[in-house]
């Protein structure tokens, strides 16, 4: 499937009525994990700006034992504090990086804005190196933006 296929599947979960946030976002996840064959973690975590901490939210994979991620560690800590999106080519080059399993060879993390404000990330694990390009960037910064109308 296609990004333009996939962005409509994601403006329709989004709208679909009877469904929890928690449970769109659930199926945004799996939809680009089953989609796209280098997507082999999906899923988002949330800020809390007080505890300044990231806690995760719905994804799709592995169950990983980073369930509360401090502003700063790791590529979704240091998002959390840049406010930009952040592609890792090859993890292992990284010193500021938390492994949530060793397969995983590229990470990309793209913030979640509400009203301007950086309210938590989609993160991506691909066990291919150098999965991502500035086209996936574009691409999640758009399910991103389609997204954020659930927390208005
Ligand atoms: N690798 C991330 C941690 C989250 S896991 O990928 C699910 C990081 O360095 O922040």
């Amino acid at each position: 499937m296609d990004y333009t296929a996939l962005k409509i599947k994601v403006t329709d979960i989004v709208s679909q009525s009877g469904l929890l946030c928690e449970d769109k976002l659930l199926k945004i996840c799996h939809l680009l994990r089953d989609s796209i064959d280098y997507y082999d973690w999906v899923g988002y975590y949330f800020a809390n700006h007080e505890r300044r901490e990231l806690v995760l939210g719905p994804y799709a994979g592995e169950a990983t034992d980073h369930v509360v991620i401090p502003f700063g560690k790791g590529i979704c800590g240091q998002v959390a504090v840049s406010n930009q999106p952040f592609l890792v080519e090859d993890v292992a080059a990284q010193d500021n990086y938390i492994s949530c399993n060793i397969q995983v060879k590229s990470e990309i993390v793209v913030p979640l804005f509400v009203a301007g404000k950086n309210i938590g990330q989609i993160d991506i694990d691909s066990n291919v190196k150098a999965a991502f390009t500035a086209d996936d960037q574009q691409f999640l910064e758009e399910i991103n933006q389609m997204v954020s109308v659930l927390f208005v």
